[in-house]
């Protein structure tokens, strides 16, 4: 392969990003987590990070991290069986793992590389791994790397993993695998339901906490004290990097498994051992836990149900989260993305999930106000205009059986009841004639005379059939690319059977429509 070739095959696909007119990726970060952070020059609320606790910029924290740069300088230069393990290195392990309730731990250099490495030591092509389909992707590349035979089941569902425990076997060993606290959803896992599961059949659980170490349980101690789980018998992974508000990933166990992993796992033993500054502040932060937890849990509960308020007030549609996570469920990649935009410009930052993080029109668009942030920011935010212009419209159409959902905002919203109403409500009607005639779309929902709302969904809903087969796209358009498409403006007087004689219309005509797809929600 030439050069030039092998390099345009890295070329990015930024037709998404130019369609939205914004990348919500890799902002530029210009200060600490404070309060508000600067981003690109200009003060944010930060909704994105996973500073549950709001340590990350603690000064008592920061305070351990300096001594311990003193002590040990920057970096001990080394792998951890070599010469990187410190005095401060084994004390924070053995804290760790009492912090959680298990018996031994490690401590690799992030989450990502421990799940990534767990795998190919503990099983081999003669196990087989069942795994949660929703697990994180440091989970499902580690269970890949290690050969063995994978089987994913249904998201949190007990029924689907109890029918593939019954139905294998023959295998050396059984694992069953998940997180806790799901990151895109704000949903933890049936994790007690999962080890007796495993007790019955024999097998082990394997479970990553990284959103529930510091956040879930009575003390904040995580998934296994939530669950109320004494004498785990499994194998228990989190990072520390978002409540703990460090770096690093920790596998905890039997003391035999840690052991053996502390020799044979390649990706502790080969990489440079975890700075002492960041042991410091994970050593720290697990006292502060200890004495603050009640008081640092009641204020992320408080702004995240502030948050959650302010955004179902205003028509969105939310993840049935029952963690601090607010997840707004934000439909197609496009939507997502401009919705994060239309949050950025009100200057928030938040964490747009798109395909393939997530399964097609299932974007999420996630907020976490961590413990740092002042309540008069919250409550700044929480009432600003800004949700209250955007919403979500869904509609269920008997007719078709049929549910569309729309990102919109009142505004627009708000134009079309008038025109609607006062103007070009017969209008429509002849536009449905129109396009049942000329596309042969054989059901199609009728016009409700008693029902303005519907009047109002079905013509957005016409919009976005135009667009929909103009483009013979196969998943529901916005409004706003509706419009952009239609080159339309809702300001636009002109009458919806004008509308019909415009280029774009005609153009429609000469299109396959058997080809014509309404997604299904
Ligand atoms: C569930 C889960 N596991 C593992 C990781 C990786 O953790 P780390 O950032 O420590 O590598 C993450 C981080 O995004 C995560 O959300």
């Amino acid at each position: 392969m030439k050069l030039q070739e092998f390099y345009q095959r890295f070329e990015l696909d930024t037709s998404l990003v130019q369609k939205a007119g914004f990348n919500p990726y890799y902002p530029v970060i210009q200060s600490g987590l404070n309060d508000q952070i600067i981003v690109e020059g200009e003060k944010f609320i930060n909704l994105a990070s996973n500073n549950y606790l709001g340590l990350a910029n603690d000064s008592r924290v920061k305070e351990a991290c300096s001594k311990a740069i003193e002590n040990y300088g920057v970096s001990l230069c080394a792998t951890p069986i070599a010469s990187g393990y410190s005095e401060l290195h084994a004390n924070v392990v053995q804290k760790l793992s009492k912090f959680v309730g298990m018996e031994s731990a490690i401590i690799y250099p992030s989450c990502y590389q421990a799940n990534n490495g767990l795998f190919s030591v503990i099983a081999g092509k003669e196990d087989i791994v069942i795994i949660d389909r929703s697990s994180h992707s440091s989970l499902i590349e580690g269970v890949k790397s290690a050969g063995c035979k994978i089987r994913p089941f249904l998201h949190n569902n007990m029924t689907y993993l109890e029918k593939i425990l019954k139905k294998i076997s023959g295998y050396r060993q059984v694992f069953v695998v998940t997180e806790s606290v799901f990151s895109t959803e704000g949903n933890v896992a049936p994790f007690r339901e999962i080890v007796e599961l495993c007790k019955r059949f024999n097998a082990i659980p394997v479970i990553d906490d990284s959103h529930g170490i510091g956040v879930i349980g009575e003390r904040g101690r995580g998934i296994l004290e939530y669950a109320g789980i004494k004498d785990f018998h499994g194998i228990y992974t989190a990072s520390l990097g978002k409540s703990i508000a460090n770096s690093g990933g920790i596998i905890c166990g039997k003391k035999s498994i840690i052991d053996y992993l502390r020799y044979y796992s390649s990706h502790l033993v080969y990489s440079t051992a975890i700075l002492p500054s960041v042991l410091a502040g994970i050593n720290k932060v697990l006292d502060i836990i200890n004495d603050e937890f009640s008081e640092l849990s009641r204020k992320i509960w408080q702004y995240k149900s502030k948050i959650s308020k302010s955004l179902q007030d205003s028509g969105f549609d939310l993840t049935d989260s029952v963690t601090p996570i607010t997840s707004i469920m934000s439909g197609n990649s496009l939507d997502t993305l401009l919705l994060a935009k239309e949050l950025f410009e009100n200057k928030i930052l938040s964490t747009p999930f798109v395909y393939p993080s997530v399964p097609y029109n299932e974007g999420r668009i996630r907020l976490i106000a961590g413990a740092n942030l002042s309540e008069a920011t919250i409550n700044f935010y929480a009432s600003k205009d800004y949700p209250k212009k955007l919403r979500r419209i869904k509609y269920y159409d008997e007719e078709t059986g049929i549910t569309f959902v729309f990102l919109t905002n009142n505004f627009e919203l708000d134009a079309l009841e008038i025109a609607l109403l006062y103007k070009y409500r017969w209008q429509v009607e002849l536009f449905f004639k129109w396009i049942k005639q000329h596309l042969k779309v054989k059901k199609f929902w009728g016009t409700s005379e008693n029902a303005v709302r519907i009047q109002i969904y079905c013509a957005i809903i016409t919009y976005t059939t135009v667009a929909i087969i103009k483009e013979n796209l196969k998943s529901p358009l916005s409004i706003y690319e509706i419009l952009q498409i239609l080159n339309v403006s809702l300001f636009d007087k002109t009458p919806l059977n004008e509308l019909i004689t415009k280029p774009y219309i005609q153009n429609v005509k000469e299109l396959n429509c058997n080809q014509l797809t309404l997604f299904e929600f």
